[in-house]
Parts: structure tokens; C-alpha cells; sequence
């Protein structure tokens, strides 16, 4: 394949201006089924316990383990009674722009491949089971089937104030690496969590990383990696919390203090960062003992 010209890969005939395709469920083969349950499965073995309810319910509700690739006309005629979004699918990552207007119009864009066997536990590029099963159970609750519609409409507006790196920051660390501190202790919600076996338990039960509580400016200044386990998870107290202090917010003040570059690393604690400490309720300050649970 020439590399320089799209075009020329198969995956990306027939795209249309919006960059969706048709899924062509029926072009899947049997072992790329099968890649699906076993991925599911494993992950259905770890996360009760570990990823927040709402997840957990969005997971029934669109029978997601019903075997195989999720056929997606089937699956958006429940999602879509349920909260009005649907999955789309797209050959690769689209533009920024492209992906904004998606999500501003409760459309969802998954990638039309799943990963191979021996890719099990890592891929770069986003497939089929990251995004729909890692990121479709949690449209399905209301407060965050808001929140998702909003971040693509605030994408859209931040498209003129020069700061996409910050927002994209705010994706990262709520819809793929957030975390939730329920009731009964803390949980996963962030897709890119939820479809990794290991991020799932290293997230909650690792000694290493900071977990520090939602502040939007903090996170907006702060840098992350794509490419290993996080060092920085941001727990928010509810999705009704974090809807308030980002839907509610208006980012353009915000937008106007931020420096072009990120002001701190991934793995910054702060003086001013509340950290969980002791177990998962509870948050301190900086310099505190981090959560007292084993070490994977
Ligand atoms: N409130 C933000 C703005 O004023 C939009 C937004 C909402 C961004 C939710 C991200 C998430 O631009
Ligand atoms: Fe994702």
C-alpha cells in the first residue's frame, strides 16, 4: 500500500464526505467474531466490581455480549430509544473538526476493524471494540449522553480560540481515563480503562499513579501519554459534578488564560491537587499516602 495515498487502502473506498462508511457487518469473518468474545468476556470477568454502574447497566441494555462484532443497526434501534445517539462507522481516526461534528449531533464514530489475535491487550489505532464497547455503554446513561454532545459542540466553538490541545486533554481524562468515586468506592467509567484488561485493574489497584480530584483547569494544563498505563487518573465525584463544571462552564475566559504548551507532566502532583488517600473515599492533600490498597 502507498502510504501516502489513503485512497489506495481498501478500508477507505467509499467514504463519504462525513467519513463514515458502511459497516458491512456481514464482511467480518468468524475469527474476528470470535476476537470480540473473547475480548468481552474476559473483560466482563474483571469489571463488575470495577467499573461504575452506569457502565455496567449500558452494557445490558445493548447486549453487547450477545455474540460476536455488534451488528450496528441493530444496536443503534436500542441506543438510539434510549438516549437518541447512534454509532457510525469510520475506516481510521478522522479530523478534529470531523469528530467534533459527530459527537455535536449524538453520532458516535467507531472504527470499522477489530484488532488482531495477538494484539489482544494493546493497539494504537482505536477499533471496533475499544469504541463500542469501551465508549457505547456509557451513552446510554443520560447525564453523560449530554455531557459527550456538548464536548462536540464546545469542540466545534474551541476550533476559534486556538486550544484544541486543552480540550483534547479533557477527553482524555474523562471519556477515556476517568474515574468515578461512587457510594461503594471507587470505579472506572473512561473507555480507554474499561476495553484494556490490564488498565482496569492497574487503574484502581496500582500504587503508582496519582488520583487526583476533577479540577477543569488542572486537567486542562495538564499533559498526557497515549502510549502507556496512565500516571494521572482524575476521579470526579459524580458525572452530575463533572457535567456541571464543564457543560456549565464557559471555556472562553478559560481558553484566553491557558498558554499554548501544557503546564505540567503527566505524572504532576500538585500542592493544590486533592489526592485520594486511604482507601477510596477520602482525599488529601499533596504529599499524603496515596490509596493503601495492594500493588499490582
Ligand atoms: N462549556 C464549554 C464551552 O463553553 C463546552 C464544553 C462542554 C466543552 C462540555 C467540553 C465539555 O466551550
Ligand atoms: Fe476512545
Amino acid at each position: 500500500m502507498d502510504p501516502m495515498n489513503i485512497y489506495a487502502d481498501p478500508r477507505t473506498e467509499n467514504v463519504r464526505a462525513d467519513f463514515t462508511i458502511d459497516q458491512n457487518w456481514e464482511a467480518f469473518t468468524d475469527e474476528e467474531h470470535g476476537t470480540w468474545d473473547i475480548l468481552y468476556k474476559r473483560q466482563m470477568q474483571c469489571l463488575p466490581g470495577r467499573a461504575c454502574d452506569e457502565f455496567l447497566v449500558g452494557c445490558k441494555a445493548l447486549d453487547l455480549g450477545g455474540g460476536g462484532i455488534p451488528d450496528f443497526a441493530k444496536l443503534n434501534v436500542e441506543l438510539k430509544k434510549l438516549t437518541g445517539w447512534t454509532v457510525v462507522a469510520v475506516p481510521c481516526l478522522v479530523p478534529d473538526n470531523v469528530f467534533f461534528e459527530h459527537l455535536a449531533n449524538r453520532r458516535f464514530p467507531a472504527g470499522n476493524f477489530i484488532r488482531k489475535r495477538d494484539q489482544l491487550d494493546y493497539i494504537q489505532e482505536p477499533d471496533v471494540f475499544h469504541d463500542v464497547f469501551g465508549h457505547v455503554p456509557m451513552l446510554t446513561d443520560r447525564v453523560f449522553a449530554d455531557y459527550m454532545e456538548a464536548y462536540g459542540k464546545g469542540g466545534l466553538r474551541a476550533g476559534g480560540f486556538d486550544r484544541l490541545k486543552a480540550l483534547a486533554s479533557l477527553y482524555w481524562y474523562t471519556v477515556e481515563f476517568g474515574l468515578i468515586n461512587t457510594p461503594k468506592g471507587m470505579r472506572i467509567y473512561g473507555a480507554g480503562i474499561v476495553s484494556s484488561h490490564q488498565e482496569s485493574i492497574y487503574s484502581l489497584e496500582a500504587r503508582s499513579p496519582n488520583r487526583i480530584h476533577f479540577d477543569l483547569e488542572r486537567v486542562m494544563r495538564t499533559d498526557y501519554r497515549i502510549d502507556d498505563f496512565q500516571q494521572t487518573y482524575f476521579v470526579n465525584a459524580s458525572f452530575k459534578e463533572l457535567f456541571r463544571a464543564t457543560v456549565d462552564t464557559d471555556f472562553a475566559p478559560l481558553y484566553e488564560r491557558l498558554n499554548p504548551c501544557f503546564d505540567f507532566t503527566p505524572t504532576a502532583a500538585l500542592e493544590t491537587d486533592r489526592i485520594y488517600t486511604r482507601g477510596t473515599q477520602e482525599y488529601g492533600r499533596a504529599g499524603g499516602r496515596k490509596m493503601d490498597i495492594k500493588p499490582v
